[in-house]
């Protein structure tokens, strides 16, 4: 069984223990779906709540490009396109053999078919090429690198972030994200985590947030993000 059936399982199962029924959405209302609704519910009020903030969207790990469609969108549709961007890390042929390594349970296989070629082609596709950036490599080289080129490209205050969203599964890539770009996120700015089982994100997450002596935020609901910093 794959993820998403292993899920749609679930979500079928919790429905039954509160007296709803399951029915499957008709194929033109697919995003009614509970999983896909959950979801867009999820990075929609994450977005809202950095909205009014200043600054670039980051994500690490994009996956097939997913968010990097949402959150370019929301930029688009908030008219802040033109002053803020969507910045996507990935290597573009899944997990490094590091994290396959140091994390247990990720597959060597599961997101290898998103290509850059692809993702890339999906962007221009929605019409976001000019708003979605994307960065190619390992993020524990590609990120401070990129940061580097940044500043000396636009100056030491280039980079300010509102939202950094942190989806890779992993340990190390995660803490790398938190050390590198916690300065740079503006006030009323968050770092997020995508992780809903406790594994290699809340483990950075956690530790960061005793070093850096900042507070973690739990989500809401099981319909918000598990976790986050609200940058002071
Ligand atoms: C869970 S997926 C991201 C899904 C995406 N955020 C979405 O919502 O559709 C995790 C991604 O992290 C990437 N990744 C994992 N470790 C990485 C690393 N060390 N450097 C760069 N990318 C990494 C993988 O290639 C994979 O595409």
């Amino acid at each position: 069984m794959n993820i998403l059936s292993s899920l749609k399982a679930k979500v079928k199962t919790l429905l039954k223990l509160h007296g709803d029924t399951y029915h499957e959405p008709d194929a033109r209302d697919k995003y009614l779906e509970a999983i896909e609704l959950s979801y867009l519910y999820s990075m929609f009020n994450l977005f809202n709540r950095v909205r009014k903030v200043p600054g670039h969207i980051v994500e690490v790990g994009v996956g097939a490009g997913r968010n990097a469609i949402v959150l370019g969108k929301l930029l688009k549709f908030t008219s802040q396109h033109s002053n803020a961007k969507y910045f996507g890390f990935d290597t573009f042929e899944s997990y490094t053999k590091l994290d396959l390594k140091e994390n247990d349970g990720l597959s060597s296989t599961r997101w290898k078919d998103n290509s850059i070629e692809f993702v890339k082609n999906r962007i221009d596709n929605h019409g976001l090429n000019k708003i979605c950036e994307f960065i190619v490599g390992d993020i524990r080289r590609s990120l401070p690198e990129f940061i580097k080129e940044s500043h000396a490209r636009h100056g030491g205050d280039s980079l300010y972030c509102r939202l950094v969203y942190i989806d890779t599964s992993s340990y190390t890539p995660s803490k790398v994200t938190l050390e590198a770009l916690y300065e740079l996120v503006v006030p009323g700015g968050i770092i997020a985590i995508d992780q809903r089982r406790q594994g290699g994100e809340w483990k950075a997450l956690v530790e960061f947030c005793e070093e850096a002596g900042c507070k973690l935020v739990v989500g809401d609901n099981y319909n918000d993000v598990p976790a986050y910093i609200l940058k002071e």
